[in-house]
């Protein structure tokens, strides 16, 4: 949640320049931030017809000919507002890397295997009670330069649309039980202890199905006190 000064609210979002997350020096606005006229955002939010959005975008598993490695998952939620009621019809988008921690895009060259069975991006539309539902394996975790021995939490990345331009919001899903989350600098970005809770996801037995998948729930809330933090900002 961005204030209305521009800056971040820090109760709840990581500060664009966070320190132990060295590269956001590079990143974060040296100057005031410019501020769109209110009569702009104040307008219709964002709509997304049925069109060009497919069931099986929603499932990472089959967009291959050959299924990828990993720890297949259900990954649900629901997308609600700042008083707790569900956001329909909006776009939920993930993104992440394989089993082994390797995204299939040319700049992650760590040694890891490519799966040739898994390109790592699904979308969906939530449905009238705010649900999204994907199908997926479980990332792994991956080395990042951020200093020695830097390791990533596996996360799922997130983008979702709330009722207005102003709710979009791009964050990071995190594991529950990892023991790379208390040392990220990205997951620890986010001061709040309980606001950096809103970003972990929680073991689910109603989703899990027997013989085939682990079911996590992730909610994520646009606005308010209880909004899900974004990421650190850049
Ligand atoms: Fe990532």
């Amino acid at each position: 949640m961005t204030s209305v000064a521009g800056s971040p609210d820090l109760t709840i979002d990581p500060p664009y320049d966070a320190t132990e997350y060295r590269s956001t020096a590079l990143r974060a606005p040296a100057q005031p931030l410019v501020l769109i006229p209110s009569r702009l955002l104040d307008s219709a939010g964002p709509v997304f017809g049925d069109r060009g959005v497919r069931p099986s975008d929603a499932d990472l598993t089959r967009q291959h000919e050959g299924e990828p490695i990993g720890e297949r998952i259900n990954l649900s939620g629901r997308l609600l507002d700042d008083s707790g009621r569900p956001v329909a019809g909006q776009l939920v988008e993930i993104w992440h890397c394989n089993a082994a921690g390797r995204y299939a895009h040319p700049v992650d060259q760590h040694p890891a295997p490519i799966d040739p069975n898994f390109s790592g991006a699904g979308r969906c539309l939530t449905a009238a009670d705010g649900t999204y539902r994907f199908v997926t394996i479980k990332p792994g975790a991956y080395p990042w330069g951020n200093h020695p021995n830097a390791w990533r939490p596996a996360h799922v990345h997130f983008s979702v649309f709330g009722r207005a331009f102003t709710e979009r919001l791009v964050t990071q899903m995190y594991f529950p039980a990892d023991p790379l989350l208390a040392v990220d600098p990205i997951f620890n970005s986010v001061r709040d202890k309980h606001a950096r809770q809103r970003m972990v996801s929680t073991f689910d037995w109603v989703t899990t199905e027997e013989q085939w998948a682990l079911g996590y729930r992730f909610d994520v809330v646009v606005g308010g006190h209880l909004a899900t933090p974004h990421e650190a900002q850049s």
